[in-house]
């Protein structure tokens, strides 16, 4: 049965546009080999495999030619494999795979995206190539619950971790060690968040547009889109993420993304 002609128009945003300092590899993350490919690619088929995007729209390095021709080749992977079903009498949806040069900050990138959005739209999925192994199941709980009614939805686990809030110790205390606690936060009400992302689409562009005139410690305190959406005073729903999406940030990070890509199963089986 043809559904895309009915569902929402969805597009998601591939955030690739950064350069890894933590990673350490002196190249853009994005092209750092995991499981030999690129974390780009391994991102690109996540989104791609959850099928729910009518647009995949990558921000890349500004002029990057290499991440471009991966976007390209994978384009041309997923025209060649729609043509296949196609003759099958499959009718699944083929996302267009477009790029734009990102911008200094990551806010800026997932900005100069939301522009280049196919008109039509109405939810975007804003997602950080650096979560190259999130399962499909996660981008299917964020596009339900757009379905359902949310304007904003995160997906999100539980923090395993006691978190405490610090301050920084000065004078005698200082000799004695660096930070002092100020509180612990009930561990019950705490979430780590992941990306994808979802929102409304004219939510998302709002909530950006009205960041452009923040200044840069208020620019600097945004580390999500939900933030900007909650700043706005509109809900933000949340469902259940995986651990496997954690975000790739430094070297032992991509040793436990490279352990969960030679499981028995291959990492996109595995759940919680
Ligand atoms: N990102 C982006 N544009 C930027 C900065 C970040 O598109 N100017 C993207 C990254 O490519 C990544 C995601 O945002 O997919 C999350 O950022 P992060 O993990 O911090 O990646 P980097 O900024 O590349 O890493 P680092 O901060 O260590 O330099
Ligand atoms: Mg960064």
């Amino acid at each position: 049965m043809n559904t895309a002609s009915t569902a929402p128009v969805t597009a998601v945003i591939l955030v690739a546009a950064g350069s890894g300092q933590r990673l350490g590899y002196g190249m853009p993350k994005a092209k750092v080999p995991l499981g030999g490919d690129s974390i780009l690619t391994h991102a690109l088929r996540g989104v791609a495999a959850a099928g729910i995007a009518g647009q995949i729209c990558v921000a890349i390095p500004p002029g990057d030619p290499e991440l471009r021709a991966q976007c390209e080749a994978f384009a041309a992977e997923l025209q060649a494999e729609h043509t296949r079903t196609a003759a099958q009498g499959e009718d699944g949806l083929l996302p267009a795979v477009t790029t734009v040069d990102g911008g200094a900050s990551r806010a800026d990138s997932v900005r100069a995206a939301l522009s280049a959005l196919a008109p039509g739209t109405q939810f975007v999925l804003v997602h950080d190539a650096a979560r190259a192994l999130t399962p499909e199941s996660v981008f299917h709980r964020v596009a339900a619950a757009l379905t359902a009614g949310a304007v904003a939805v995160i997906p999100v686990i539980h923090v395993v971790d006691t978190i405490k809030t610090v301050d920084p110790t000065f004078g005698d205390d200082a000799d004695i060690a660096p930070e002092i606690v100020t509180g612990t936060a009930p561990r019950e009400m705490l979430r780590a968040v992941q990306t994808p992302q979802g929102f409304d689409l004219a939510t998302l562009r709002g909530a950006h547009e009205a960041a452009v005139g923040f200044d840069g410690a208020q620019a600097a305190a945004v580390t999500d889109d939900a933030m900007l959406v909650e700043l706005l005073g509109f809900p933000v729903h949340a469902v259940r993420g995986a651990s496997q999406s954690l975000k790739i940030t430094t070297p032992l990070d991509l040793i436990l993304a490279e352990g969960l890509l030679e499981g028995p199963l291959g990492v996109r089986w595995v759940e919680g």
